[in-house]
């Protein structure tokens, strides 16, 4: 009985130390992380482009939950394009990125920095519809130069 138990004991620490492993392997998966970051921006925002269109009533939790993800991918961005991550992981970043490293940071600052202001400015539809195209339009500037096509 004893024995079965020190057998399932160390199963179990097994299973803790193979679970962590993989957690760091996730962690330090740049390519991985800056494309769920990515994602997560356009999942969140496609009620606020729906609402842009007339498609769908303004809704301004949804629009401030859109600016947050941009917020939040514009700053952990930075640190997801080390100079080992130019290929692999299904990745369509642009070797240019590299070539341009400051301008393409100054971009991602610059997301980050519009989605706090919309933060702050949108506060209803007439503010919502003023100020959100301006925010979008800095995603296709960086597209256009950055991102390749998979
Ligand atoms: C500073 C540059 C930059 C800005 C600004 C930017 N993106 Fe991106 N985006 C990229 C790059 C580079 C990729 C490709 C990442 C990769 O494959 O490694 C990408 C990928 C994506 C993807 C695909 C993610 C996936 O599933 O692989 C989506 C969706 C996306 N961006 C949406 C947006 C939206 C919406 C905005 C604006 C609110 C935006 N992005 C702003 C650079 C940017």
């Amino acid at each position: 009985m004893k024995k079965i138990r020190t057998i399932l004991a160390l199963c179990a620490i097994g299973f803790v130390l193979a679970f962590s492993a993989g957690a760091v392997v996730a962690q330090n998966d740049p390519i991985a992380q800056r494309k769920a970051l990515m994602k997560a921006i356009g999942d969140t925002g496609r009620a606020p482009a729906a609402m842009l269109k007339g498609e769908q009533p303004f809704d301004l939790a949804a629009v401030q939950t859109a600016l947050k993800a941009m917020q939040a991918a514009g700053k952990a961005s930075l640190a997801l394009y080390p100079d080992n991550s130019k290929s692999g992981g299904d990745t369509v970043a642009l070797p240019k990125i590299w070539e341009n490293k400051a301008d393409f940071n100054a971009k991602l600052a610059k997301l980050e920095s519009d989605a706090t202001s919309g933060l702050s400015k949108i506060t209803d539809e007439a503010s919502f519809k003023a100020s959100y195209p301006d925010i979008l339009r800095g995603c296709g500037d960086c597209h256009r130069d950055y991102r390749g096509r998979r």
